[in-house]
């Protein structure tokens, strides 16, 4: 795998995070140039710590804000010119938000819940799709709440719809130039975690399918990750299959039931 991905050049905004910092190891361990933006200084040396000796001078951790068009773009932009193109976006920009219903919701968590999450998708979108090199992906990292409701959780269930529907529509629109994944995720067993929880999936999971995904060729499709037997499925398909796989393989992979968060 090191020498397959040796020049890939992987984007990962929300890398920092818990579920970023599982695709930010598997894409490091692979052998790829791994850019991983944070909007927080102090975040970024905290997650140079916890990486450790796994932060080899193939991460290059950057300070930028790219939640806003302009930020998304000059952050495409510089990564394209000083490592010569963008091969691969993993997405898991944003985290947990709940605690009231819908209508007690009030204008700043409707900004930042949902407007100013779903505006930073579409401005790293927007910014990264036109620079995807052929054989690139972007995976969009969501949760099962996109399609089951969650009580006193609604804001992030629609913001979630609404990535679930991003995906499907710039894979339509993008037609065989780039595929588009989207890793719905059940729970996961992030560092806050810990040991807790061992039937939770893991990040390290959740970066070994995104790292299958780049590898293969198979067309791009919502991934559904409820559990860990769904990530060992997952990669299953992803390394055995080719360009178009069954449709009966394709749903083992995309209808299982899940557990609930995310
Ligand atoms: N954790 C779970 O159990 C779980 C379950 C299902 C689905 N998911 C999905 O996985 C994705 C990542 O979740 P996570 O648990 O890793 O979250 P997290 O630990 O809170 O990390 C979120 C990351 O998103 C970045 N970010 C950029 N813009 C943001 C914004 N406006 N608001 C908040 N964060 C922003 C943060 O980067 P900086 O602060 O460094 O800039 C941070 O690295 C989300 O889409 C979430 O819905 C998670």
């Amino acid at each position: 795998m090191t020498s397959e991905f040796s020049d890939r050049r992987v984007l990962i905004p929300g890398g920092t995070g818990g579920v970023g910092e599982g695709v930010v190891r598997a894409y490091l361990a692979a052998g790829a140039q791994v850019v991983v933006p944070s909007r927080d200084e102090r975040r970024t040396a905290e997650f140079q710590r916890i990486l450790g000796d796994a932060a080899t001078d193939r991460l290059h951790l950057v300070v930028h804000d790219y939640t806003g068009f302009d930020g998304a773009e000059r952050l495409a932009a510089e990564m394209a010119e000083r490592l010569g193109g963008i091969d691969d976006v993993v997405a898991p920009i944003g985290g947990y938000w709940g605690g009231r219903r819908l209508w007690e919701i009030d204008a700043k968590d409707w900004q930042d819940a949902f407007v100013g999450l779903a505006t930073t998708h579409a401005a790293v979108m927007r910014a990264v799709v036109p620079r995807l090199g052929p054989t690139g992906t972007y995976q969009i990292v969501a949760g099962e709440s996109g399609f089951r409701p969650v009580p006193g959780s609604g804001l992030l269930s629609m913001q979630q719809a609404a990535l679930l529907m991003m995906r499907s529509v710039l894979e339509a629109e993008v037609a065989d130039r780039q595929r588009v994944f989207a890793l719905v995720l059940g729970p996961v067993r992030t560092r806050s975690i810990g040991d807790a929880q061992p039937d939770w999936i893991t990040p390290g999971q959740i970066g070994a399918v995104a790292v299958a995904a780049s590898a293969s060729t198979v067309a791009g499709r919502e991934i559904r990750l409820p559990d860990p037997d769904a990530a060992k499925q997952a990669l299953a398909l992803l390394r055995d299959g080719n360009s178009r796989p069954t449709t009966k393989s394709a749903e083992a992979v995309s209808s299982r039931p899940g557990n609930e968060e995310g």
